[in-house]
């Protein structure tokens, strides 16, 4: 497969490195291919967004690559090369010691990911001493501070509150702390902020944003958003039925979308105008069931410009560092995505954000 990040020299310095991931389920309906051949690589210190509608691998791929599903019937091939070793073949405990301390995780729902009959403070102080040798009082000083970091007013009272007794907003702000505790060098979260407010995302967003600066941590996440990457993430990833269709720089996955998939997704960003926010027209159609999946592209059935050559698998390709796997020649991309999304009302050439400067 050819780089995402162009030579190997680079690509020698990823922190994560995943090589063809392959998931499959065994159910009684048959098999469900939820990952399907899927590679990227992740610098020291970048964010990488991962985007696509709901259902196409992106929570699958990132937890089975962490060996966080526990799913007898889930089979998983391929390589995640992490800082050198890979993680699909590393001893658990080895993992299990990678996890949280070097790698941390922030699921999607907050309320589920913290136990009600603990307290905030129990739940900092258990993860951060689970990785390191330090007394209780040690641990509680560290949390409190943690907790001041990621803006939660009053911190060393509201470390003997309840997960029940803290907004959203706030509970993700303390799965932040938890995840920031031991200073990873990965954090991969999934869907942080789908579940907040307009105001508590932008506020978590430019809290990781932060963070990164002051730990340097890499980042994956995981949204359905293309407005929240657009804002957070230095490349993008866009899945479509477990695979890549396209991956490369924000600002040029914005600027010169080229997988009609992804001309989708920014076609159906809400636009601001004069009168406020207006949410553009969905993709039409839905993604294929991970039962059935089309031989070919996997997009065909949706796409308007599925020809002959479509029903061969198109592979990632491009010439730089931007990538996407679609069968039409260049021109013929520029054309139609002008058409596109000029069809969608999404406007500008040059600029398919909407959804402010960058
Ligand atoms: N344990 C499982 N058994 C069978 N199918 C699964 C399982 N977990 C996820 N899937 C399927 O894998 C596909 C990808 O799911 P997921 O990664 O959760 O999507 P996303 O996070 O992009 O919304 C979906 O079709 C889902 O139904
Ligand atoms: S390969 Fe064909 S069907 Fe797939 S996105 Fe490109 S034009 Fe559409
Ligand atoms: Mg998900």
């Amino acid at each position: 497969m050819p780089s995402p990040l162009g030579s190997p020299a680079v690509v020698l310095e990823a922190l994560l490195e995943v090589r063809d991931l392959h998931v499959t389920f065994r159910t009684r309906n048959g098999l469900v291919t939820a990952v399907d051949g899927l590679s990227f690589s992740v610098l020291p210190g970048e964010v990488l967004g991962i985007v696509g509608e709901s259902g196409s691998g992106k929570s699958v791929s990132m937890l089975s690559l962490l060996r966080l599903i526990r799913d007898r019937n889930m089979q998983i091939t391929g390589e995640v090369i992490f800082n050198g070793a890979d993680l699909l073949t590393m001893p658990e405990q080895q993992l299990r010691a990678l996890r949280g301390r070097e790698i941390a995780v922030i699921f999607q729902d907050a309320l589920t990911a913290l136990t009600p009959v603990y307290t905030i403070g129990w739940h900092i102080v258990e993860q951060i001493r689970a990785h390191e040798p330090i007394s209780k009082r040690e641990a509680r000083a560290r949390a409190v501070r943690l907790l001041e970091e990621v803006g939660i007013p009053n911190a060393e009272r509201r470390m003997d509150n309840y997960p029940h007794e803290f907004s959203g907003g706030m509970r993700q702000r303390v799965l932040i702390a938890m995840a920031l505790s031991c200073n990873p060098r990965l954090l991969v979260a999934d869907e942080p902020t789908t579940a907040l407010d307009v105001t508590t995302q932008a506020q978590i967003l430019d809290l990781m944003l932060e963070l990164r600066k002051a730990h340097g941590s890499a980042i994956i996440i995981i949204t359905h958003d293309m407005g929240v990457v657009y804002e957070i993430a230095d490349r993008l990833l866009v899945m479509y039925s477990g695979r890549a269709v396209e991956q490369g720089p924000t600002r040029s996955v914005f600027r010169d979308p080229r997988h009609p998939y992804t001309w989708g997704l920014l076609g159906s960003i809400p636009q601001f105008t004069a009168t406020g926010a207006k949410r553009l027209q969905a993709i039409p159609g839905s993604p294929p069931s991970p039962l059935r999946v089309p031989e070919g592209c996997v997009f065909a059935p949706r796409c308007r410009f599925r020809h002959e050559a479509c029903s061969e698998r198109p592979r990632l390709r491009g010439g730089d560092d931007h990538l996407d796997a679609c069968w039409l020649p260049d021109e013929a991309k520029e054309k139609l995505r002008g058409e596109t999304l000029a069809y969608a009302g999404g406007g500008r050439e040059g600029d398919h954000a909407g959804s402010g400067a960058r």
